[in-house]
């Protein structure tokens, strides 16, 4: 790593072209409803991480796949406009880019139909492991595990601290993927698929238990986090930030690059994980991802709670 430069913090897995509706109320059908407005958004919980690590400070690269449609020039292009690296950004000829639609209600809660693309191919040979030798940390989700496996393995052979966004996703992927990181975040629904339906404390336990995992955590969104470090038996918790949520689409993606660039920064694991929090309330509360001095005001000016 060059010290001179921000860590460089490499975010594997997905990127979606997140067509956002908000709505008074998300309608049961039949219906034929108006938006109240519409975006054409990037989404993808390792491409919304790469954003916030690059807006929270670092120099992030993104590692996936996209399709060769127009939803992957719009998802280039973003980006691309965020500087974000896109070395190993790979475009799959006649495949098609993953997409959904949002539908986010008054209150902030959303209804998304997700689209995970197609032809897009599980093959990461191409993927360009070198550039990990300059990296403070990589991050990936379980979207594309193939890519996720050989990347956790060059990592973890050069000592660089891994987080996995252990969202909603299919037992056996999970089981194969947590053993591999050293930072395992999950989602309630995350966490559930990883436990088979176990408490959250016997799955985070069962986390850590396993590889080379030191810390297992899961976020559940308004309220606070639990963490455990391997070695330890008691649970911990990490309080949240009291906000008004305007769209919660996203926090959890943005808490993982905050904490992944808290881990290249060198911050302990606690530090890392208020960074986080702060990051994905600031998220929620604005729809939009913010940048540092922003975020360090709020956790200057705030009490987690
Ligand atoms: N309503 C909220 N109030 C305060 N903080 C929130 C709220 N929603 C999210 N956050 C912050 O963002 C973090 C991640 O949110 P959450 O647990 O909902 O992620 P998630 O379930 O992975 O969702 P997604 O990945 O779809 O954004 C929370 O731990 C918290 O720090
Ligand atoms: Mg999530």
């Amino acid at each position: 790593m060059n010290p001179s430069q921000p860590p460089l913090v490499i975010c594997l897995g997905n990127v979606v072209a997140d067509h956002v509706f908000r709505v008074d109320e998300v309608p049961q059908p039949p219906a034929k409803a108006q938006a109240r407005s519409y975006s054409l958004n990037i989404g993808g919980m390792a491409a919304n991480a790469a954003i916030a690590v690059r807006r929270l400070g670092g120099r992030a690269a993104f590692w996936g796949r996209v399709g060769d449609d127009q939803n992957a020039e719009m998802l280039k292009a973003g980006l691309r406009s965020e500087e974000i690296d896109l070395t190993g950004l790979h475009e799959v000829p006649g495949a098609r880019s993953p997409t959904s639609a949002v539908l986010v209600d008054r209150y902030g809660e959303r209804a998304i139909m997700g689209f995970r693309g197609e032809n897009l191919g599980t093959d990461p040979s191409w993927l360009p492991l070198d550039m990990l030798k300059g990296a403070g940390a990589f991050l990936c989700d379980p979207r594309w595990p193939e890519g996720a496996q050989v990347a956790l393995q060059a990592a973890e052979a050069q000592d660089i601290p891994t987080v996995l966004d252990g969202e909603r996703s299919e037992t056996r992927l999970l089981l194969d993927l947590v053993p591999r990181v050293r930072y395992a975040i999950f989602s309630v629904p995350g966490l559930t698929n990883y436990g088979s339906g176990a408490r959250a404390p016997d799955a985070l336990r069962r986390a850590v238990a396993e590889g080379v995992t030191r810390m297992a955590a899961v976020t559940r969104g308004e309220k606070s986090t639990l963490w455990l470090m391997r070695g330890e038996t008691e649970i911990r918790e990490m309080p949240i930030f009291r906000i008004d949520a305007r769209d919660t689409t996203g926090a959890g993606d943005v808490f993982h690059g905050a904490f992944a660039l808290g881990m290249a920064e060198g911050m302990p694991v606690e530090d890392a994980l208020r960074l986080g929090t702060a990051a994905g309330a600031l998220r929620a509360r604005e729809g939009a991802t913010a940048h540092r001095k922003e975020t360090e005001s709020f956790i200057a000016e705030n009490t987690l709670r």
